[in-house]
């Protein structure tokens, strides 16, 4: 099978799992290693016999056939693309070649491939909760919600799910996606909050919270995460969306609080430190104010749950990235200070 996005954060961990959980199974990375691509993300792995890196850009159209025609997968998971709001507030199009073109790209491949031979085939398409737009105080996103993206990224997004779901109905092709809340964890790039904090408060610089802080998002581990498309991709139902998520809403600033009261007691700092670093910085344009999903479906149809309390996730998070200086610094070194002084020294 190929697994497209490999090398990025989530993307690594279903990598890790497939290829350890299926040694039967053959394991294509498929990845253009962006910025967010990462292959140290994998040294536990990359040697196992059933796991290969095939470097390649999902815009490419002939590159993905001739892959497509070297492994002749039976299953795809495409988790490849432009993954951070930010970014694709300041350049949209690199978001719309990536998540729109590159997955019609990899749509025509295995439709070529399969050529209506759909028997033990799958095209499994990961997707965001940001396609379903932004929430007020009540509700929640079901797979029935309506579509409302509002940033390019999840317009992006959107638009791949719908060209997903057109191949299906049009061609047949053999297709599931899911819909996930925020992850967190281990291998996550420090350009989003969690990561991103936890590198600043380690260097005591300001932690950078968009607005009032107020707005709301639904955590998941990225493991669960993880498991979710393991279940999905040998479990769900043909042609069917389903959504993942923790089950576990925090506003960024308490969020925030939580996590600098856990990096003052791992560094050894006296309370309250860490938490005298939180800035309130302008808000981001169009910034969503709340996500929120109902995962009852995979948790009644597949038996799918989250396995990880939030606060024992932040912890085993905070651990990581105190045991992963050479990682860290390995993600942060070269560009990244160029985007962060480029996206933070004007708020
Ligand atoms: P990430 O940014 O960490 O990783 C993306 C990976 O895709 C990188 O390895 C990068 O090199 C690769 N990639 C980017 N452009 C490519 C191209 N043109 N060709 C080939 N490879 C390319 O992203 P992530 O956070 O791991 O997200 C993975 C997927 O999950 C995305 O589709 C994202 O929309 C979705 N998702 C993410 C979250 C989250 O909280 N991070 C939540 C729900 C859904
Ligand atoms: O909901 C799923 C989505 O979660 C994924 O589809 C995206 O790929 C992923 O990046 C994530 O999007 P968010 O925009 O929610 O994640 P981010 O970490 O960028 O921001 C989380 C919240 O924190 C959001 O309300 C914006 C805020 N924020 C973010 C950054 C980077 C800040 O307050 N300060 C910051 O510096």
């Amino acid at each position: 099978m190929i697994i497209t996005g490999g090398a990025g954060f989530i993307g690594s961990h279903v990598v890790r799992l497939f290829v350890n959980k299926y040694p039967d199974d053959r394991i294509v990375n498929l990845d253009k290693l962006t910025y967010a691509g990462n292959l140290e993300n994998l040294t536990d792995i990359d040697r196992k016999s059933n796991y290969v890196f095939e470097k390649a850009d999902i815009t490419d159209a002939g590159r993905i056939r001739d892959v497509f025609e070297k492994y002749c997968p039976d299953g795809v998971i495409h988790l490849a693309a432009e993954s951070h709001v930010d970014r694709s507030i300041s350049n949209p199009m690199e978001f719309i070649m990536t998540n729109v073109v590159g997955t019609v790209n990899l749509l025509n491949a295995a439709r070529a491939l399969w050529n209506g031979n759909f028997e033990g085939k799958r095209f499994y398409h990961v997707s965001t909760d940001e396609v379903y737009g932004s929430l007020g105080r009540e509700g929640f996103f079901a797979e029935t919600s309506p579509y409302d993206p509002r940033s390019p990224y999840s317009a992006s997004k959107a638009s791949s799910d719908h060209l997903v779901r057109a191949y299906h109905h049009t061609y047949g092709l053999p297709v599931t996606l899911s819909n996930c809340s925020n992850n967190y964890g281990p291998n996550h790039f420090p350009e989003k909050l969690i990561p991103l904090s936890i590198n600043n408060i380690k260097n005591s610089k300001p932690i950078p919270i968009y607005g009032k802080g107020e707005n709301v998002r639904d955590w998941l581990y990225v493991l669960d995460h993880a498991r979710a498309i393991d279940t999905v991709f040998h479990n769900g139902r043909n042609g069917e969306t389903y959504n993942i998520g923790g089950n576990n809403e925090w506003t960024n600033i308490d969020l925030i609080r939580l996590l600098c009261r856990i990096m003052d007691s791992k560094l050894g700092r006296p309370e309250g430190t860490s938490a005298q670093l939180i800035t309130f910085v302008k808000d981001r344009a169009g910034h969503d104010m709340r996500y929120a999903i109902d995962s009852s479906k995979l948790q009644r149809e597949l038996g799918w749950k989250p396995s990880l309390q939030f606060e024992e996730g932040l912890e085993k998070t905070a651990d990581w990235y105190l045991a992963n200086e050479k990682w860290l610094q390995g993600v942060i070194s070269g560009d990244y200070e160029k985007y962060y002084q480029k996206q933070y020294s004007s708020r």
